[in-house]
């Protein structure tokens, strides 16, 4: 997959694209994270990208002409001529695993990240094919929501998870929240594991897993049950 990101302050990115996972995929040749100052398209004197809304009002907005550039260039720069073009904002539609795993299936993601009072509505007109919210709050600027986007659409990847049933299990891929987990030591200051989890009994110890999940799911995020069809199974442990 090729990820393009546009921004205006490049090494915020260096961090994370740099460590853990996200770098690992690139090692593993699943990934490749081109992260561009888009001040560099700007074709005027003093290489500005925001100016005054017309109309007037408070704050600027940033200027069609640098994005048209760097995305044109980027597109044919590129192997994939049909790139997904992904604006981050607040308007944008709500994030979630659903939309990570769409996006996991691209060969090629675009980012725009902003950092003023809005966009010409040219660039989502005619350049961007996805906006996308991480939540109802505002950031300062794209940043931090392309990286939230970037980090769990690379993980998805076939090369990057090893343990391809870990994330079929994740949070939200089966629409439940993810059952508890405990590691050693079975007693931990008198912080017992559940007995179950060391029956050796496989069979109840996916059931304890299931029943737990939904039981978690219940209580942290009904909203959630609402989305799925339970099984004749999960509806009786709802209702014991
Ligand atoms: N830019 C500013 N706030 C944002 C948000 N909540 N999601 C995505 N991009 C943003």
């Amino acid at each position: 997959m090729q990820i393009d990101i546009l921004t205006l302050f490049p090494e915020m990115f260096s961090g994370v694209l740099g460590h853990s996972m996200l770098q690992k995929a690139v090692e593993k040749s699943a990934v490749t994270y081109n992260v561009v100052n888009f001040r560099k398209y700007a074709d005027n004197k003093h290489s500005q990208v925001d100016d005054y809304p017309y109309g007037g009002g408070a704050g600027m907005v940033l200027m069609p002409q640098p994005i048209f550039a760097a995305v044109a260039d980027l597109k044919e720069k590129a192997a994939c001529k049909k790139p997904r073009v992904i604006l981050l904002c607040p308007q944008g539609t709500r994030y979630d695993q659903k939309k990570a795993e769409e996006l996991a299936k691209e060969e090629h993601l675009i980012f725009i990240c902003g950092h003023y009072e809005g966009y010409d509505e040219r660039i989502r007109k005619h350049i961007v094919t996805d906006e996308i919210s991480i939540g109802d709050y505002v950031l300062t600027g794209g940043e931090l929501a392309a990286m939230v986007v970037v980090d769990s659409v690379v993980r998805l990847l076939p090369e990057v998870l090893g343990n391809a049933e870990s994330h079929i299990k994740d949070s939200f891929s089966t629409g439940l929240l993810e059952h508890p987990h405990y590691t050693r030591p079975a007693d931990f200051h008198g912080m017992k594991v559940p007995d179950v989890l060391l029956s050796g009994n496989h069979k109840l110890i996916e059931e304890w897993r299931n029943k737990e999940a939904l039981r978690r799911t219940l209580e942290r995020r009904p909203d959630l049950l609402e989305k799925i069809e339970l099984t004749p199974q999960q509806k009786k442990w709802l209702q014991e």
